[in-house]
């Protein structure tokens, strides 16, 4: 634990972390492969793709175009059009299958509008699952391939050359991600004269890291100094634009935030003998009601299970920054480490090296407090989200 709160001191100080809002993750490298295996000349002019991003707390719906005949040999991705699904994630939809293809449809039909009718047979559709699907098909192998049958059976019925609908691994999910905002930065065209902007001010042999916070698991991905890694598990080789990259990447599944919380949640009520549960995280004043079974349904929480006397406990909120931050402090066993170093819970992690992007769900937290601008220092941040934790719920809510 020594070992990794330092070397975070220093790279605190030494990097600069961004706070970056971009809409997906999963899409860029998607259409880059699409690009890249575009080579024979095409009548069209432009092509267009579909990205259905299927989160754990909701499905968004990007639309790409990249001219047919690539440009200086290397594709462009432009996004022409977004649309948030409404509702939950697709893992919620388990146990009423029928209403997937309602739950798709308004988005779906935006695009047909948006992409012209002689281009749709053309264009290619893909949807990629991420950890809300993961830890469904833990619960249930069954449950989640039904889930996932019933997308393809929705998005097969529209007039799109449907590619498929997986639940992608943790290690693809950290590398679309590096993968994403360096193309974005331009750190993939250091010598082609795009994005000269951006690439005059940053060091031209370097990418960035990507930390990427989502609602059920949370990645990180970056290019160690050292290639050799001790775990093969978290290490990831891949050729972009005529160069490899040697990254190292990993997903902690259930450390998204709402995971997260369910496990905060679940360890506070263990020791608890009472059905109510006063709790730092929240507002004073905040109330809840929460569902025994609902907490145990996710397997994030089965390491702090136990037979509870009540169904139900009722959350109340205490607000105290402190105390908060060592009750999740808890979720992160530092103890046992199999390697030279670790992050937490025996899972290897190389020297930090380099500067970092930091989005998702990091990105709409801290765009929540006003707090995503390169100039915040870290005491003004820690200040300001003290200072709110600290309001009462009725003047929050309102
Ligand atoms: C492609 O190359 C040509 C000639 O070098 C240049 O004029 C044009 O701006 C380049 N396109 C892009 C998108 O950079
Ligand atoms: C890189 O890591 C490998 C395996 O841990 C180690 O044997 C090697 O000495 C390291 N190289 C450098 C330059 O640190
Ligand atoms: C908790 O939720 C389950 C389903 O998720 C439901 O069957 C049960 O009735 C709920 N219990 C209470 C006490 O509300
Ligand atoms: C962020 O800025 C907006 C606009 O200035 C303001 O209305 C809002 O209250 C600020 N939010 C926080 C949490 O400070």
């Amino acid at each position: 634990m020594e070992d990794i709160k330092d070397s975070n001191e220093n790279s605190c100080t030494r990097n600069i972390l961004v706070i970056l809002g971009f809409s997906c993750v999963i899409s860029v490298i998607v259409l880059i492969a699409v690009g890249i295996s575009q080579n024979k000349p095409l009548p069209q002019n432009v092509k267009y793709g579909i990205v259905l991003d299927a989160g754990s707390s909701h499905t968004s719906l990007y639309i790409y175009s990249w001219p047919s005949e690539k440009e200086n040999d290397t594709g462009i991705v432009q996004q022409i059009e977004e649309c948030q699904v409404a509702g939950p994630g697709i893992s919620k939809y388990a146990q009423k299958l029928q209403e997937i293809g309602d739950y798709l449809a308004e988005c779906m039909e935006k695009t047909r509008d948006v992409i012209p009718v002689s281009k749709h047979h053309e264009t290619p559709v893909y949807l990629g699952a991420t950890a809300g699907m993961r830890l469904l098909r833990m619960e249930s192998e069954q449950l989640a391939d039904r889930v996932i049958d019933a997308v393809i059976r929705t998005l097969s019925t529209y007039p799109f050359n449907f590619q498929g609908a997986t639940i992608i691994t943790g290690q693809e999910e950290g590398a679309y991600g590096w993968i994403t905002i360096n193309y974005l930065l331009g750190s993939f065209f250091q010598n082609s004269g795009w994005f000269s902007g951006i690439s005059e001010k940053m060091n031209h042999e370097k990418t960035f890291g990507a930390l990427d916070l989502g609602g059920a698991s949370t990645q990180i991905t970056f290019v160690p100094e050292n290639h050799t890694m001790e775990s093969p598990e978290n290490s990831l080789q891949f050729r972009l634009y005529g160069k490899d990259y040697y990254v190292y990447t990993h997903s902690f599944l259930c450390y998204g935030k709402d995971q997260a919380l369910w496990q905060k949640l679940a360890k506070d009520i263990q020791v608890s003998s009472d059905r109510s549960l006063r709790d730092p995280c929240f507002h004073t004043g905040y109330k809840k009601v929460v569902n025994v079974s609902d907490l145990y349904k996710t397997p994030c929480t089965k390491k702090f299970k136990r037979t509870l006397p009540f169904d139900e406990f009722q959350i109340q909120g205490t607000g105290n920054y402190e105390q908060c931050q060592q009750s999740i402090l808890e979720l992160f066993n530092t103890g046992d480490c199999p390697y030279s170093q670790c992050a937490f819970n025996g899972i290897y992690l190389p020297p930090i090296q380099g500067n970092f992007e930091a989005f998702s769900a990091f990105y709409f937290v801290m765009n929540f407090f006003n707090l995503t601008s390169e100039k915040v220092s870290q005491e003004e941040a820690i200040r300001k989200i003290r200072n709110f934790c600290s309001q009462p719920w009725n003047e929050v809510s309102t």
